[in-house]
């Protein structure tokens, strides 16, 4: 339909050079002109339409019409209360008056209150002892006909002043109603296709594009909303550590390898065979490919050496060395077997041994158990340091300073066991929420075994540390995590990431 009626509007454009008055319309599929508002609102779609195409231009020209009240249509049909009120009544002398009693019998309450005061208003009657009577014998009813008039042509000939008398007698209301002067647009034709919104591979080639009319930009229009994207929090907490590190004057380590063998993983870690981490209930091996190349020769066999029959000053494990279980693959346990193969380049770099702080920050996985915080797979914060002559003090003093830049002063360190760190510190902290000592880290300083077999010199020694990123994100309260499975997995919501606040320690 409105396709109809744009061409119906361009046609007449046409014929006519014009439309004055679109309330002469006729829309397709009606019999009689577009009087109503209804349809000038029609008219007015079809309008905007060929106007953002340019194909016209329209001006808006209103004027006021009015409708009958339900009172107003009643006064119009059955004449106004005056009226009635003299047509009930007897002419004076021929007969006796009717009394208000009588009279409201006969044309209602509410006809009479109102009738009385204008028909006597009007001098059509009057009073003879204490009834009513007609003083004339015509009366013209003006009310009524004005409401007529009004009904058939939405106005009143007569004007203003009698309209503002019906208006506020509430017997009519005012309507404000459109309608349009139409002319040619420069983009004037008679033809309604839709022009082109993109330019096609296809009107390259045939050339269409050259005659093509094209929609033009509707530089009003709201754009697409735009999704950026977001960092999960885990991606934010890892930035702040890395800062840390970096402000500290930390390397980064290049940990981009999940899979490691036995022998860095543990071996190389002074991580006994028999160890119980090395189990598979606790450590994840690949089936395929299920070994390592063979390991570098000489340090190999150092290793082993250390782990039978120890460096001379200890004594080893002195328990069965199975190559096989060096060269077992599996997903690494911590990232740890990075640290080590950094400080086993770091013996054999050219040019000798150089001092060095370096850290990773990335995915480690065991085999757990999975509840509310645990995974089988998660991050490792890690820092290593190796220089001549540094102690335990060092390793307290670094541990301090890391953990201050995350505002956290207040340190305890707890004797532990690690096998390739000795002495090995448990890092607590006070958690002010939780009320209690809570364990951050793990920390040591690098064994012998585990050092001298790489060639390092003897007198340097190295430390590190350890941590889970998740932790310290659950922990932080602006995130409001308890549940591991909502910061790592399949049940992460997207919504809460991109919501997520950034993190400052
Ligand atoms: N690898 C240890 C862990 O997984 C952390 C650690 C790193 C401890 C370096 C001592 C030295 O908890």
């Amino acid at each position: 339909m409105s396709q109809e009626l744009q061409q119906l509007i361009l046609d007449t454009l046409e014929k006519d050079g014009e439309i004055k008055d679109t309330r002469t319309i006729i829309i397709p599929g009606e019999s009689r002109p577009a009087s109503t508002q209804d349809a000038q609102l029609v008219i007015q779609g079809a309008l905007n339409s060929l106007l953002s195409r340019e194909m016209i231009t329209y001006t808006t020209q209103d004027f006021m019409t009015y409708d009958l009240t339900p009172e107003g249509l009643q006064l119009a049909e059955e004449g106004s209360h005056e009226a009635r009120v003299w047509a009930a009544l007897p002419l004076t002398g021929q007969g006796k008056g009717l009394t208000v009693k009588q009279l409201q019998g006969s044309v209602g309450a509410e006809s009479a209150k109102i009738g009385q005061g204008r028909a006597f208003k009007a001098g059509w009657i009057g009073k003879e002892g204490d009834t009513l009577v007609k003083i004339v014998t015509s009366i013209v009813d003006a009310t009524s006909e004005e409401l007529k008039e009004i009904k058939a042509t939405g106005t009143l000939k007569a004007g203003e002043k009698s309209i503002s008398e019906l208006k506020k007698r509430k017997l009519i209301l005012q309507r404000k109603l459109l309608w349009f002067t139409v002319n040619r647009g420069p983009n004037f034709s008679t033809s309604t296709e839709k022009p082109e919104t993109d330019l096609t591979f296809e009107m390259l080639a045939t050339g269409a594009w050259k005659t093509a009319t094209f929609k033009k930009y509707n530089f009003e229009a709201e754009g697409m909303p735009t999704n950026g994207g977001a960092l999960h929090p885990l991606l934010k907490v890892r930035e702040e550590f890395r800062n840390i590190f970096l402000e500290m004057g930390f390397a980064e380590m290049a940990t981009s390898q999940f899979v490691d063998s036995g022998f860095w993983n543990f071996d190389t870690l002074f991580v006994p065979q028999q160890h119980p981490a090395r189990e598979l209930q606790d450590t994840f091996y690949l089936s395929d490919p299920v070994e390592s190349l063979p390991p570098v020769s000489d340090y190999y066999e150092r290793v082993r050496k250390v782990h039978v029959e120890g460096d001379g000053r200890s004594i080893g494990y002195r328990a069965p060395w199975q190559p096989t279980e060096s060269r077992r693959l599996l997903l690494r346990t911590h990232t740890t077997a990075t640290s080590s193969r950094l400080l086993h380049q770091l013996a054999n770099r050219k040019g000798g041994f150089q001092p060095v702080k370096m850290f990773s920050i990335d995915r480690v996985f065991r085999n757990e158990a999975v509840d509310a915080t645990h995974l089988a797979e998660f991050h490792q914060v890690e820092g290593v340091v190796a220089d001549v002559g540094l102690t335990l003090g060092d390793l307290i003093g670094f541990m301090q300073t890391f953990f201050s830049k995350m505002g956290i002063r207040n340190l305890r360190f707890k004797p532990a066991y690690n096998p390739y760190t000795e002495p090995s510190l448990e890092i607590f902290a006070f958690h002010p929420q939780l009320n209690k000592w809570v364990e951050i880290g793990n920390s040591g300083m690098f064994r012998p075994e585990m050092l001298e077999p790489m060639g390092l010199p003897p007198d340097v020694r190295a430390l590190g540390w350890g941590l889970s990123l998740e932790r310290p994100t659950m922990i932080r309260h602006v995130y409001g995590i308890n549940n591991i499975r909502t910061l790592v997995g399949h049940k992460v919501s997207i919504e809460s990431v991109e919501r997520a606040p950034a993190v400052r320690f």
